[in-house]
């Protein structure tokens, strides 16, 4: 008797510590193991802290099945390689390891390119480069396909909060959202639009104001850098009445957002100094750790805030 429930015991955490590239779930002793089969589009910071987190457990049981790139040259492929996972290039590959859930941590390319298709076949998606959602007709169709397909399509709240707030404001009527994206000046450097308008973020002594006006304009002139005026568009008022500044400002250490939401049920407002991710200054923690805490929410059967 004491043998078989040894035995047992030692069955259930070799099961548990198995790989499972392979299974969708496991019985055992009469219990079904639930397994989350996670993809990753993307080999940078977010990709990485993804893998790491699940490697460690904290996620539940989590099993990452695919990292998918652009192409054989992709960073993503070292990545894979250093944690024994699967590297795939194109939507096809990535499908057929059958994940439940796919996070988006690549280019609004990606969320284009793997978007749509993902959705339709049931896998839920985290998007990360949720600029790329401005974009009208590209949103809507990522929203059919996720009714068609009983997929989730999730946007986390990225670098900023206050999204619950601005949920249940919203229900009552809200007529102001602003959000000011202040960073150092290195960190508007190499976006084409900055470019155009010759500021010598170098030689800058006091905030310079790049850009003010409706989120609509304001996001795609900066496709990798103010995603969080992307999502608090979708989550508020929409891409034309949310007002976006945009502020490379050299007293700044830590990237600040400042949110203003003006509305039947009062005011809020609320600031947020980001501390970088350290190999990615573009890239704040609290966005990396939304991802994690969005992928915790996928399976929960509970829900705390709003
Ligand atoms: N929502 C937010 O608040 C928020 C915050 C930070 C970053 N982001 C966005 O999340 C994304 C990932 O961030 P990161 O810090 O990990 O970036 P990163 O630059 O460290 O890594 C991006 C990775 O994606 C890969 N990639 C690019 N296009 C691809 C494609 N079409 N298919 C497959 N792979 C592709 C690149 O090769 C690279 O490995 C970026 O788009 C970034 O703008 C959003």
């Amino acid at each position: 008797m004491k043998f078989s429930l040894l035995f047992a015991s030692l069955f259930v955490q070799a099961v548990l510590h198995k790989e499972f590239v392979g299974a969708k779930s496991d019985k055992l002793l009469g219990y079904t193991i639930l397994l989350m089969r996670v993809g990753i589009i993307g080999g940078g910071t977010i990709a990485r802290l993804f893998i790491e987190h699940i490697r460690r457990g904290d996620l539940g049981r989590a099993r990452v099945v695919a990292i998918a790139g652009k192409s054989e040259s992709s960073r993503g492929k070292a990545l894979a390689r250093a944690f024994r996972v699967p590297f795939v290039v194109g939507i096809q590959a990535l499908l057929a390891k059958k994940p439940d859930v796919v996070v988006e941590a690549a280019s609004h390319d990606a969320v284009r390119e793997y978007g749509e298709p993902l959705l339709r076949k049931g896998v839920a998606m985290i998007v990360l480069s949720c600029g790329a959602l401005c974009d009208d007709t590209l949103r809507r169709k990522l929203e059919r396909a996720a009714a068609r397909g009983g997929a989730l399509l999730s946007v986390p709240s990225g670098g900023i909060g206050g999204l619950d707030a601005l949920k249940a404001a919203c229900v009552a009527g809200v007529d102001e959202v602003t959000i000011a994206v202040a960073k150092p000046p290195a960190a508007w450097k190499g976006i084409p639009y900055v470019e155009q308008l010759k500021v010598d973020l170098d030689a800058l002594r006091e905030p310079c104001v790049l850009f003010e006006g409706p989120a609509r304009e304001g996001v795609p002139r900066f496709p990798a850098n103010v995603n969080i005026a992307a999502v608090l568009s979708m989550a508020g008022i929409g891409f034309d009445r949310t007002r976006l500044k945009v502020v490379a400002d050299p007293a700044l250490r830590h990237n600040t957002h400042t949110i203003d939401v003006k509305g039947r049920t009062g005011r809020f407002s609320m600031k947020l100094e980001n501390v970088p991710a350290p190999d990615n200054p573009k890239t704040a923690w609290l966005a990396c750790y939304s991802a994690l805490a969005a992928l915790k929410a996928v399976r929960s059967t509970v829900r705390y805030g709003t």
